[in-house]
């Protein structure tokens, strides 16, 4: 029984009355299961509170959203401004502020390369509009078999059903695979399967190379590959060589095929750029404008974690295509929040942040912490493939240590040790908001270690037992 189930007084906490009144993301309903939802009453920095007051470090960012910490002053009074002035307004014949300066900073962030920002709200939608834009593209430019798309092993763009259609993971699409068109999955360039003493770049090449015996096949058919650049994050934080990226690109010229960049999870500075895909070539050059991707798709962090925000940056070539007097080469998408003023204050509020803080040079020093503070763990023989990019840090715990539901029992244990992580699969990862410290890194990594030992101790127990 969860410690929250009851009150003193008797009456049902909150995980009990969410369990009854709310069906739960990503959460199995299992009939003897009675595990309760953490209920948590406030934020502030790094830290979740419990109803309790028990304290939780927030070491996956609340589904890798958040970046400057819960309750952060500053955007707390971006929004509380914006909520003066305006809290909603539809962006179809109408516009705001917020927005226009949203999408003018971001594409100059791309140094002007991408632009045109089409709004939603969720990383999925983006996923979709990115998807279909390609496809309408193609047929406007009278080329209407181009219909078929192209994504990673393993990768993840999200869970509705045309974005399932591109996700190659199957415990989320299986149960509607007869409800999706389903893409082309060509091979990961994940740096884990090199074999033979392979580098990541060897691996990178490889899957290239697989890319293009399908390209050439097919390309008449392809509207476009995504990617998720430097980290497919739901594949278990699997990292590939930069080198993957400039490949992708020249092929996806070659052949004329769209290129899109899901940086959801990616972009906002968690590899170490603003957008990941700014390492797509090793120069400290900015990239020459015909190196970005097609389509770019930001989500979650880009409101800083506080509001649901997607969009989807493109090519000035890509809207031209969409001007026209027949209806029918009109992009006609839409979401009710497209574009909410309060989101994209937030977002304001976040670039904002990352320009007077000097976000990206700091969070090099706070990479450099993660690691130093992670050394142990690299060093632990029950842990393989330990890899970081930018703030992520993963690593596999190998299968003769990690018992069948390794993943709950990490995050159950963790929690005991007021750590909010959830494992994938055997993965374990940490991808903090960008507000720890030194000495709050040397603690999550010894909390880490402990919380391994406690699961590693047990699963030799109930080996023994069985
Ligand atoms: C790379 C990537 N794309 C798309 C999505 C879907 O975003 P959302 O959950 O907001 O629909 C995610 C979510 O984790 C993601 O990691």
């Amino acid at each position: 029984m969860d410690h929250l189930s009851l009150s003193p007084g008797g009456e049902q906490s909150l995980g009990q009355r969410s369990r009854n009144a709310v069906w739960h993301p990503c959460t199995r309903l299992r009939p003897d299961d009675d595990a309760l939802p953490l209920a948590i009453v406030r934020g502030e920095g790094p830290w979740l509170f419990d109803a309790d007051g028990r304290r939780y470090f927030d070491a996956t960012s609340s589904w890798w959203v958040n970046l400057f910490g819960h309750a952060n002053p500053r955007i707390n009074a971006a929004l509380a401004g914006q909520l003066e002035t305006l809290g909603h307004v539809m962006l179809a014949g109408c516009t705001h502020a917020p927005a226009v300066e949203l999408a003018e900073r971001l594409s100059a962030l791309s140094g002007g390369a991408l632009g045109n920002v089409f709004y939603a709200s969720d990383g999925a939608s983006a996923v979709e509009i990115a998807l279909k834009m390609s496809f309408h593209y193609w047929r406007n430019t009278g080329l209407p078999a181009k219909r078929e798309f192209v994504c990673l092993r393993n990768g993840y763009h999200g869970e509705t059903v045309g974005a399932l259609a591109v996700t190659d993971v199957e415990i989320f699409r299986d149960a509607y695979d007869p409800l999706i068109r389903r893409a082309h999955v060509v091979m990961s360039p994940d740096a884990r399967q090199a074999v033979g003493g392979e580098s990541a770049a060897d691996v990178a090449a490889r899957a290239l190379a697989e890319l293009e015996t399908l390209l050439r096949e097919r390309a008449g058919q392809i509207a476009a590959l995504i990617v998720e650049p430097l980290v497919q994050g739901a594949a278990g934080m699997a990292m590939h060589d930069p080198s993957y990226l400039d490949g992708a690109r020249a092929l996806c010229d070659r052949y004329r095929v769209h290129l899109i960049a899901d940086e959801i999870a990616v972009g906002c500075g968690r590899t170490g750029t603003f957008f990941a895909w700014e390492q797509s070539r090793r120069t400290e050059a900015a990239l020459p404008a015909h190196a970005w991707p097609d389509f770019l798709c930001l989500s979650k962090g880009i409101s800083g974690g506080y509001l649901p925000l997607s969009l989807v940056l493109s090519r000035p070539e890509i809207q031209r295509a969409f001007i026209a007097d027949e209806l029918a080469r009109s992009f006609l998408h839409s979401h009710s929040y497209t574009g909410n003023p309060l989101a994209c204050r937030a977002a304001l509020a976040t670039l904002d942040l990352f320009e007077q803080d000097n976000v990206i040079e700091q969070n090099r020093e706070r990479a450099r912490w993660l690691a130093e503070a992670m050394a142990p763990l690299a060093a632990d023989a029950r842990l393989q493939h330990v890899r970081q990019r930018g703030l992520i840090w993963a690593a596999d715990v190998r299968d003769d240590v990690a018992s069948a539901d390794f993943s709950a029992r990490f995050h159950h244990a963790a929690r005991a040790r007021e750590l909010l992580v959830r494992p994938i699969g055997n993965t374990l990862y940490v991808l903090p908001p960008y507000v720890f410290d030194a000495a709050q890194a040397h603690w999550l990594g010894q909390q880490l270690l402990a919380t391994l030992d406690d699961v590693t101790t047990t699963s030799a127990e109930v080996r023994h037992a069985a």
